[in-house]
């Protein structure tokens, strides 16, 4: 029997320690920023750790909630599952980017309207991904249960499985639902 491999210390490779840093720019609610981060940061940390934008939540850090949801280049997408660096140069929307309290986006008045939630934490990702979701309806993205791929249609159905990647501990999927349909409705 060979003898067992020598475990390797840390300090033989002081390079792996080393954090690369990498410069981008982030245009964030209409403001670029020039940022220099370590490669491995994730875009919600971005946003979180490096400009304290810290609407968007980090629930479970590991693309299971929904919580860190925001809008890059209009599209919904987990910022806790993408790294900073590969958005360079792009827009992002946050949920302090939608509206303000003084002038709130018509999703954000619909959420508090229908009491579309109780303790809070996953609502500023419910509502990126519900103005989304709206924007994915209206140019004909069909979801996983379109009875129609040429034409999706705004039924319960389909916003629930469109909205099934925000997850909602304190379950206020219906006040959710009832939301985004008047969003829906208002915009006809
Ligand atoms: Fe990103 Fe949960 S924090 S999906
Ligand atoms: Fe509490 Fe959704 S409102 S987790």
């Amino acid at each position: 029997m060979p003898p067992d491999e020598p475990t390797e210390s840390p300090q033989r490779h002081p390079r792996a320690a080393t954090p690369s840093l990498a410069q981008l720019s982030l245009r964030v609610n209409g403001t670029a920023h020039a940022l220099e981060l370590d490669t491995r940061t994730t875009l919600l940390d971005a946003l979180r750790e490096a400009l304290q934008l810290t609407g968007t939540k980090k629930g479970c850090d590991h693309g299971q909630c929904g919580a860190c949801t925001v809008l890059v280049e209009g599209r919904r997408i987990y910022s806790c599952l993408t790294l900073a660096v590969m958005h360079d140069g792009e827009e992002v929307t946050t949920i302090e980017g939608l509206g303000s309290a003084e002038a709130p986006h018509p999703m954000q008045a619909a959420f508090v309207k229908h009491d579309g939630y109780q303790c809070g934490y996953c609502t500023p990702g419910q509502i990126c991904s519900a103005v989304a979701v709206l924007a994915e309806i209206e140019a004909g993205i069909p979801s996983h249960v379109s009875e129609d791929l040429d034409a999706p249609r705004r039924t319960n159905e389909e916003i629930r499985e469109r909205m099934s990647g925000n997850i909602c501990r304190c379950g206020a999927y219906a006040n959710i639902l009832d939301a985004i349909n008047d969003v829906a409705e208002r915009a006809a």
